[in-house]
């Protein structure tokens, strides 16, 4: 296979070494879709937004530690806003081997979105981009790297890898303002008293900053082992396989109350009730209970994949591709479930897929997501009638359009990162272009992009007036 020109070979090299066993990320490696480095190298992009002033808004430092003390964290305003899951700046980074050998590999970079209450929220992207890894993180299958998830107001999931960065790079920012102070006095720039002066203040509030951080990777840790178990069954997920994600050893029925018993729930008699009504919600029989996952066609199987999360009444269900690996004549046919059982439960979904045809209808948001970060969000109207980033683009091109005619002209569009930005001179940053539009783009992108706005709103004025 030929070598990703974006791959540097210690990289491959060190994939080699490190992950010889893990056959998938190797080759995602050297398909550039993930960059695996030491995890000491230089980490100043992994703390790239600045820290807030705490400081300046306490009245005192003890105040603001008391109010960060163990205590779950709570945000009232993600309730009031009804906001039923909030991302924030979630990173899941994967580390190997040890000492001067450990490696990370960044399977999601710095990742947020907000999903209301009744809303299906659509994550879209190719292969190996992170999105199993996002949905994962989302029911705790891994402790996140940084960044935080609130469900319905409460934190559910924290990382402190960030709040630890903050700690080193306070440390590096003290030490540099050390030096320039100790030059200005020797170039007789400040008297020895402004010195000694300015020190003092400056490893003050150096000192309260870790403090703070501190007590924030305490709090952090504190949530993590106290989160409501109850609360979190109200989340569960579709997984991607539903070949693999069914223990063939197991009976349809010890499958499907397995989350049950977890819980606590142990009247046999019960649980029978609960599996069975679950087995009809998703359209097969009592009969089925006693069967193993073998016996039964994909469809079916991803049906008892998802009787597997209903019986546990969710409020809120991660869909891992919950189509992608069916035939195309039973995907309808899934689809047409997940929305009766939409409606019917109220369940609020995040639905992941790798293109852009099935969310169209079935969304009513969509993250577009690379390379463990997110590119576009919009409505799903809006994302179809303003396309703008480049990625957006090609995703969009691949959908195979029904009319043979246009379908015969269809140009695929590549996207490659390398040619279509350049952020050698400014970064790219989330930037909402049209209200609830988001977009990864530095500034001269946005300029380009809102050009791109005003001809495209042409064009379909063009189109509704022929
Ligand atoms: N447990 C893990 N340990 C190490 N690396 C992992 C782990 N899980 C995922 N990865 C890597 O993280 C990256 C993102 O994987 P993820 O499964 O989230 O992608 P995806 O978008 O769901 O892809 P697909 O569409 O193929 O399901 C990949 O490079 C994958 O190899
Ligand atoms: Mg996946």
């Amino acid at each position: 296979m030929e070598k990703n020109k974006n791959v540097k070979n210690d990289q491959i090299e060190a994939s080699k070494k490190v992950l010889s066993e893990d056959v998938t990320v190797y080759q995602d490696v050297l398909d550039g879709k993930v960059v695996i480095s030491k995890d000491n190298d230089d980490d100043s992009d992994e703390h790239s937004f600045p820290p807030k002033d705490e400081l300046k808004d306490a009245k005192n430092v003890e105040e603001h530690l008391e109010n960060i003390k163990n205590k779950c964290k709570f945000k009232q305003e993600y309730v009031d806003s009804k906001i039923l899951l909030s991302v924030n700046h979630l990173k899941q980074y994967f580390f190997f081997g040890k000492g001067p050998n450990r490696y990370k590999l960044k399977a999601v970079h710095d990742v947020s979105f907000q999903i209301h209450e009744g809303e299906c929220f659509g994550l879209v992207g190719e292969s190996g981009c992170g999105k199993t890894t996002t949905g994962r993180s989302i029911i705790r299958l891994y402790d996140i790297t940084s960044g935080s998830i609130y469900y319905k107001g409460y934190r559910i999931g924290a990382g402190s890898r960030w709040n630890e960065k903050e700690i080193k790079y306070t440390k590096i920012r003290l030490n540099k303002k050390l030096k320039e102070l100790k030059n200005a006095l020797n170039k007789q720039e400040i008297t020895q008293e402004q010195y000694e002066k300015e020190c003092h203040e400056a490893k003050e509030y150096a000192e309260n900053v870790i403090k703070i951080q501190n007590a924030k990777i305490k709090q952090i840790k504190y949530d993590q082992s106290h989160v409501d178990r109850n609360l979190m069954s109200e989340i569960q997920m579709i997984f991607q396989d539903p070949i693999d994600s069914l223990d063939p050893r197991m009976t349809v029925e010890s499958i499907i109350s397995e989350g049950l018993q977890i819980q606590g729930q142990r009247n046999k008699a019960e649980n029978h009730k609960k599996v069975v009504a679950a087995l009809e919600k998703v359209g097969l029989i009592e009969d089925y209970a006693n069967r193993y996952p073998h016996e039964f066609s994909g469809g079916q199987r991803q049906r008892i994949g998802i009787a597997r999360a209903l019986v546990m009444n969710p409020k809120f269900l991660i869909c891992d591709e919950p189509i992608s690996a069916l035939d195309v004549s039973i995907r309808a046919q899934i689809i047409n479930l997940l929305n009766d059982l939409k409606e019917e439960m109220g369940l609020s979904m995040l639905f992941i897929a790798h293109d852009l045809s099935v969310v169209k209808y079935f969304c009513d948001k969509i993250a577009v997501m690379y390379f463990g970060e997110i590119v576009e969000l919009a409505t799903s109207d809006e994302l179809f009638k303003h396309p703008l980033h480049p990625y957006t683009k090609s995703l969009l091109s691949a959908i195979p359009k029904p009319n043979p005619l246009t379908e015969k002209n269809r140009v695929r569009i590549v996207y490659n990162p390398a040619e279509s930005h350049d952020y050698s001179v400014e970064k790219p940053k989330f930037v909402e272009i049209l209200p609830g539009h988001f977009i990864l783009a530095n500034s001269p992108e946005v300029e380009k992009y809102k050009e791109e706005i005003k001809q495209l709103d042409l064009e379909n004025e063009h189109k509704e007036n022929e």
